[in-house]
């Protein structure tokens, strides 16, 4: 028993030095999240890219030792792709990479747990411990969270992001460009339209079609969506 375990130790680490480079377009307060899921897989970041004004916070917050180009200065190359940011500019973005016909990856921490059962598209994050049930599936470019759960049937459109601790309960329809702020719970069979925002620990216990802003438990709607 103890010789089969060595070899599979050994196999592990041998498929770890098949590195991925990465290129991860914008700068962010998730930069970090990016790098450290990426280095939990033996992976690493080649370029931060910047596309945009960013907030010098911002810049100061992003990795340092990790070179940043101005996407003027990209040039496509074997690396796997990332959008690094979460917000209305990500459009504009995609639109200038189009020329480029790039394929975006998801980047899943190594500590996550997401089920074979489950259906993935691209260009998601999913961080460390989050779990993704069996039967879910997730469209694009969303960002899951450290510690989050979605529970089994339950479909998220694109563009959804989630604090840390969100737990979405099964057999929910999530819809697009929603937020989660961070240890909310939404109850299961729940369908959430688009453009919604949920407080930080708020509690969801009816269906959602309005945009707006919603908080507490159980959430109410305190800002409609201008
Ligand atoms: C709900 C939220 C978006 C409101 O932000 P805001 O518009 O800046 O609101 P304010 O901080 O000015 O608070 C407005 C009121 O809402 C209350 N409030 C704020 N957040 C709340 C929350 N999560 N639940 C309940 N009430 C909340 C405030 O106490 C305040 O009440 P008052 O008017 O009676 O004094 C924000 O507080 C929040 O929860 N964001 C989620 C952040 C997050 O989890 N991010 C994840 C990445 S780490």
């Amino acid at each position: 028993m103890e010789e089969i375990s060595i070899k599979q130790s050994k196999t592990f680490i041998m498929s770890n030095t098949q590195k991925n480079s990465w290129t991860i377009f914008g700068l962010s307060n998730f930069s970090y999240d990016i790098l450290d899921a990426i280095e939990s897989n033996g992976d690493k970041v080649k370029y931060f890219v910047r596309n945009q004004d960013v907030d010098e916070e911002i810049v100061k917050r992003v990795p340092q030792d990790i070179e940043i180009i101005d996407l003027a200065d990209f040039k496509p190359s074997t690396d796997k792709y990332f959008i690094g940011f979460m917000d209305y500019r990500k459009d504009d973005l995609l639109n200038e990479l189009l020329k480029f016909n790039l394929r975006f990856d998801n980047i899943i921490h190594k500590g996550a747990y997401v089920s074979h059962y489950s259906t993935i598209g691209f260009g998601n994050f999913i961080g460390a411990n989050a779990t993704i049930a069996p039967q879910v599936t997730l469209g694009d470019f969303n960002f899951i969270n450290r510690n989050c759960s979605v529970g089994h049937h339950t479909v998220i459109g694109n563009r959804n992001k989630t604090g840390p601790g969100v737990t979405i309960c099964s057999l929910c329809e999530i819809e697009d460009n929603n937020a989660f702020g961070a240890n909310c719970t939404i109850i299961p069979e729940l369908k959430i339209a688009s453009e919604v925002e949920i407080g930080a620990g708020a509690v969801l216990t009816e269906n959602i079609s309005e945009s707006g802003l919603y908080v507490g438990i159980p959430a109410k709607l305190v800002q409609r969506k201008a």
